[in-house]
C-alpha cells in the first residue's frame, strides 16, 4: 500500500511539472493551482483523504510525502507566477498588487521651520514679504542706522560683490525692513524669511549662509509690550504654551530699546512655574527662572543647565529708521524683531551641530520630511 501510494504521488508530482511547462496564461495557472491545491477536490487533498485507510505505523511517513509534494506544487507555482510576471507580459501583470515604495521628497528641516513659522504669524495677520539676498549697502546698513564706520560693516563680516559698488550679500534679513517701509504707508505687520551671509569659519554654529525671519509691525501707538505679547504668543504656538520668556537689555543699532529674547527651557524648565506666570500674564520683562530654576537639570541636553535658551533679537523701530523711509516717528512706532531659523532647528530639534544641515544626508534629513 505504501509503495503504491509513494509511486502515485511521485507520478502526480512529475505530471504537475508537465502541465506547469506548458502554462501560458494567468487562468491556466490558477485552474492548475486549483487543481493540485484546491480545497475541495485539489489532487493533494485527496491524497490526504487517502491517509485514513492506512495503517498508524505507515501514517508518518506517507503524511510526510504528501507534505513534501504539497510544498513543492506551492513553491513551483509560486516561483511561475513569479517568473511570468516578471516577463512583462500584459497578461501577466497583476493590478490587485500593492504599488512599491516611491521615495517620496520632503521638506529640507530649514524650509519646514520657516514654513511652521510663516504659517504662525499668518494666523496672526501678517504678510509674508521676500527680498533680495545681494541688497543695496545703504539699505543693509546706512538706513538702518548703522554709520559708515560700524565694526558690522567690516569687511571681515560682510561679503562684497566684486564690481557692484552698491551691493553686498545682505548680512541680515533687516534691510527688508526697510525696503518695506519705503514702499509702503502703516499699519502694516510683515515676516520677512530668507537667506543671510556673513564672512563666517564654518563650525558648529556658524555658518556663512544662514536663515533669518524678520519681523516688523508699524501703527500708531505701538509700544515695547506689543512687541513682548506678539512674541510671547509665537513662542508658546511654536515651543509649547508652558514657555516663560526672558528680555534682556542688547543693542542693535536699527531699534531702541533693543532687547535679547531668551525662552526658559522647554526640556529643563520648570512647566508648573512657567504655567503660573504666563497664565497670570503679569511675569515682568527679566524675570529670572526661578520656577523653572528649581527643577533645572544640570545636565540637560538643550540648555546645557543655563535654564534658557538665546533665541532672538528685538527692539522698538529706531525713530531714525523710520525717519530715513520716510515715516514720520511723531505719528508712528513699531518693533522689530529677528530670528535665526538654524538656530530654532538646533534648539527644537537637539540638532547638535549646524553643518549637519548642510551636508544633506538623508538619515538626518529623513526624520523631519
Ligand atoms: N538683524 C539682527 C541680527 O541679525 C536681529 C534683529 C532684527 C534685531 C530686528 C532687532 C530687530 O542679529
Amino acid at each position: 500500500m505504501i509503495d503504491e501510494l509513494a509511486k502515485e504521488i511521485e507520478g502526480a508530482r512529475r505530471s504537475f511539472l508537465h502541465e506547469l511547462e506548458h502554462v501560458q496564461s494567468p487562468e491556466k495557472l490558477a485552474a492548475l493551482k486549483e487543481r493540485y491545491l484546491g480545497r475541495k477536490s485539489g489532487i493533494i487533498g485527496r491524497y490526504l483523504a487517502r491517509l485514513k485507510g492506512v495503517t498508524p505505523a505507515e501514517k508518518p511517513v506517507v503524511g510526510q510525502e504528501i507534505n513534501r509534494l504539497k510544498a513543492f506544487v506551492e513553491e513551483a507555482l509560486a516561483g511561475a507566477r513569479d517568473a511570468l510576471c516578471a516577463s512583462g507580459r500584459p497578461q501577466w501583470q497583476d493590478h490587485s498588487l500593492p504599488a512599491s515604495d516611491l521615495p517620496v521628497g520632503g521638506f529640507h528641516l530649514i524650509a519646514a521651520i520657516q514654513r511652521q513659522i510663516e504659517e504662525l504669524f499668518l494666523n496672526m495677520g501678517y504678510e509674508i514679504a521676500y527680498g533680495p539676498e545681494a541688497e543695496l549697502e545703504d539699505y543693509n546698513f546706512t538706513k538702518l542706522n548703522i554709520p559708515e564706520f560700524h565694526p558690522a560693516r567690516d569687511e571681515q563680516d560682510t561679503f562684497f560683490l566684486e564690481g557692484f559698488d552698491d551691493l553686498v550679500l545682505r548680512t541680515h534679513t533687516s534691510p527688508m525692513q526697510v525696503r518695506y517701509m519705503l514702499d509702503h504707508r502703516p499699519p502694516f505687520k510683515i515676516i520677512s524669511p530668507g537667506k543671510a551671509f556673513r564672512k563666517d569659519d564654518p563650525d558648529a554654529t556658524h555658518s556663512p549662509c544662514f536663515h533669518q525671519v524678520e519681523g516688523l509691525l508699524v501703527d500708531r501707538g505701538i509700544h515695547f509690550s506689543h512687541l513682548r505679547g506678539t512674541l510671547e504668543a509665537f513662542c508658546r504656538s511654536f515651543y509649547g504654551s508652558g514657555i516663560v520668556l526672558r528680555f534682556r537689555p542688547g543693542y542693535f543699532p536699527f531699534t531702541e530699546p533693543s532687547a535679547e529674547v531668551d525662552i526658559s527651557c522647554f526640556l529643563c524648565g520648570s512647566p508648573a512655574g512657567s504655567r503660573a506666570q504666563g497664565q497670570s500674564g503679569s511675569s515682568p520683562a527679566g524675570s529670572s527662572a526661578a520656577g523653572a530654576a528649581s527643577r533645572l537639570d544640570p545636565d540637560c541636553r538643550v540648555c546645557k543647565g543655563s535654564g534658557w535658551l538665546e533665541i532672538l533679537g528685538s527692539g522698538m523701530v529706531h525713530p531714525k529708521v523710520l525717519a530715513n523711509c520716510g515715516i514720520d516717528p511723531e505719528e508712528y512706532s513699531g518693533f522689530a524683531f529677528g530670528m535665526g531659523i538654524e538656530r530654532v532647528a538646533m534648539v527644537k530639534y537637539g540638532v547638535p551641530d549646524l553643518r549637519l544641515l548642510y551636508e544633506n544626508d538623508l538619515r538626518l534629513l529623513g526624520q523631519f520630511g
